[in-house]
């Protein structure tokens, strides 16, 4: 089978498309066709060996995202049948084994069925942003009516942390990196955006969802809320004096919460986001498109 394998760290021209032995299914595991993955910027870091830490030494296939079609549930059978559509997050890190491939065994407790209203294009770009901003959203226990800043608004992460606080009911602010994103923003919900951080009003949100480590913390009101995503920004400021709960949230796998955000965007209250696919020979040159940034929507790579 195809996989997308790194030799070695490094630039785009590490990312091999080579022939590998297809994986053995494991006690509990769910074996899935792919269809499509997505670039995420941990699979970016990795290839450059920027990961801080304990991680798998190449030669290793990356990809965290996965949609595709169930081709043997294992024995989730009472759950999943032969021909499901599911999607996944996979922890790359972890073992080396991602989603890059043909097919992949998949931990059953780790695949949720992929939205109906969707494309599996689309669903793939869901799994790791989405348990994302799912987990911490969930950590700033915000309330209706409550006011949210996402830094950060349109990539990956943000954009689906937008819609999500919009959909329970909070007001959403959302900071962007050019004039060009505020449209897109506004878009997906958010109420006012900003391409500028002095432009903050300072002690005016209950909480910040940050994914890029911006400098947003006077924009906090006391007592309020920030959670960071961004571990490349280093640990979260103490902010205790401020009575300010700081927070780096790390994602997990979840299933349960995967399957109510493929219900969100089968309800219309959740958009999956697609700027560009390219099949899987051409992943060199969607990493270049992946990095340049400035993106409205997901890298996906297609099997
Ligand atoms: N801790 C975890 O478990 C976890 C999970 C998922 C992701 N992450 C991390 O979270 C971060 C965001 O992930 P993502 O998938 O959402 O990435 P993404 O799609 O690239 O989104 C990042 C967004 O931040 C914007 N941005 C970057 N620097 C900015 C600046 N100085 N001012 C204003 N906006 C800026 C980018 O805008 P432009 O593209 O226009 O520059 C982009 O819209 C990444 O570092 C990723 O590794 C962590």
């Amino acid at each position: 089978m195809r996989a997308i394998r790194i030799d070695g760290f490094g630039g785009f021209d590490r990312l091999r498309v080579e022939d590998v032995s297809e994986p053995r299914l494991g006690i509990g595991d769910v074996l899935v066709r792919t269809i499509a993955s997505a670039i995420n910027p941990v699979d970016d870091k990795t290839r450059r060996g920027g990961i801080a830490g304990a991680m798998p030494a190449p030669p290793m296939v990356l990809g965290w995202d996965v949609a595709g079609v169930v081709l043997d549930p294992g024995a989730a059978m009472d759950d999943l049948r032969v021909g499901d559509r599911v999607f996944a997050m996979v922890p790359q890190l972890a073992t080396g084994h991602g989603t890059w491939a043909d097919l992949i065994a998949i931990p059953a407790h780790q695949v949720a069925r992929a939205p109906e209203g969707t494309s599996l294009v689309e669903a793939a770009t869901l799994p790791l942003p989405g348990l994302t901003a799912w987990q911490a959203l969930a950590g700033l226990e915000l309330r209706s009516g409550q006011r949210l800043l996402v830094a950060g608004g349109t990539g990956a992460v943000g954009g689906i942390a937008v819609q999500l606080a919009r959909h329970v009911g909070v007001e959403v602010h959302a900071l962007v990196s050019r004039p060009a994103q505020v449209a897109a923003v506004r878009a997906l919900g958010a109420e006012q955006a900003f391409d500028d951080p002095a432009a903050l009003e300072p002690g005016t949100y209950d909480a910040v969802f940050d994914t890029f480590g911006a400098p947003v913390l006077d924009a906090i009101a006391d007592g309020g809320r920030y959670t960071s995503v961004a571990t490349e920004a280093g640990p979260v400021p103490d902010l205790s004096h401020r009575k300010v709960r700081t927070t780096l949230h790390q994602v997990s796998p979840d299933a349960g919460a995967l399957a109510e955000i493929a219900r969100l965007v089968d309800a219309g209250a959740l958009r999956a986001r697609v700027h560009a696919a390219f099949p899987l020979h051409r992943v060199r040159e969607a990493h270049e498109h992946f990095a340049r940034g400035g993106l409205t929507g997901k890298i996906a790579l297609t099997f």
